[in-house]
């Protein structure tokens, strides 16, 4: 799954993502892979899970608890979702700790040409943020693409704009086949699941009840998957995993998504 069989793709709202030629599938929506990721990742999951949670309150713009919360995500991919993750528990004062699995992770030569591509993307924002995302997104996912693998890092910049250090948090790439190391590599108690695997149609073999099933042991009470699917068989085979299941609004371009909660 590396060049020449991936081209970069610009989606809907100026970000770009992959798309895989010979599987025919994007990495991200082409709606919007930045705001795919902000609505399904950040908001509907990020935000809603440590509410419930009690690290943070509908009134509080910082964190409640310094405990650190876990987040585990199938298919790390670019590293789009980890990265938007720093940067939203950067804000809220959160501690963090991130484990994100891939099985074909991208060529280093490759991702230097998506950092162009972040760059570019980099430009179009700037234009609708008043400066904000000015140097983030080139040095944003390059840093996380640059951090070695099964290590943790923490995501650095070059142009350091207002970064705040999480004390303890970090972020840690795993090369590994969720259906074989899931144990080894997802912690226990697990607080928050991004499930980013691509089209149950194209990979059913990463929705499965028994998968699911796994997934659930591992998490804590409370805790809560996400992912841009509304499909309805993922739906019934997250319920028979054991799932409190809701479909909701999803982001720009598309109906639905769902969330599942270990409850
Ligand atoms: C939809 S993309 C994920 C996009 C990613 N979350 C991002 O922010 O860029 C799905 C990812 O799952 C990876 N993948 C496919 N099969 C896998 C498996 N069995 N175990 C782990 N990762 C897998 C793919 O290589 C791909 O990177």
């Amino acid at each position: 799954m590396n060049p020449p069989n991936i081209e970069i793709l610009p989606t809907n709202d100026g970000s770009v993502t992959l798309f895989l030629t010979d599987m025919e599938e994007t990495y991200h929506s082409r709606h919007g892979a930045m705001r795919e990721s902000m609505y399904v990742y950040l908001r509907a999951g990020v935000v809603d899970a440590l509410m419930a949670l009690g690290f943070l309150s509908i009134d509080s713009i910082s964190a409640l608890k310094k405990e650190r919360f876990r987040v585990f995500e199938m298919g790390f991919g670019t590293g789009l979702n980890a990265w938007l993750l720093d940067e939203l528990c950067r804000s809220f004062g959160l501690n963090y700790s991130y484990i994100g699995i891939e099985k074909y992770p991208l060529v280093t030569e490759f991702s230097e040409r998506m950092e162009f591509g972040f760059a570019a993307m980099g430009v179009h924002w700037r234009s609708v943020n008043g400066g904000f995302w000015d140097g983030l997104f080139a040095d944003g996912v390059a840093a996380t693409y640059r951090g070695r693998w099964n290590e943790i890092f923490e995501i650095g910049y070059e142009k350091v704009i207002s970064r705040v250090p999480v004390i303890g948090s970090g972020i840690k790439k795993v090369s590994g086949d969720v259906l074989v190391d899931l144990e080894q590599v997802m912690p226990m108690d697990t607080e928050l699941v991004f499930w980013d695997a691509f089209a149950p149609k194209k990979q059913p073999e990463l929705w499965t009840v028994d998968l699911f099933a796994r997934v659930w042991q591992r998490m804590r009470q409370g805790g809560l998957l996400v992912t841009y699917t509304a499909n309805s068989q993922v739906r019934r085979n997250l319920l028979t995993a054991g799932f409190v299941v809701e479909r909701i609004t999803g982001p720009p371009g598309k109906k639905h998504m769902l969330r599942a909660w270990k409850d």
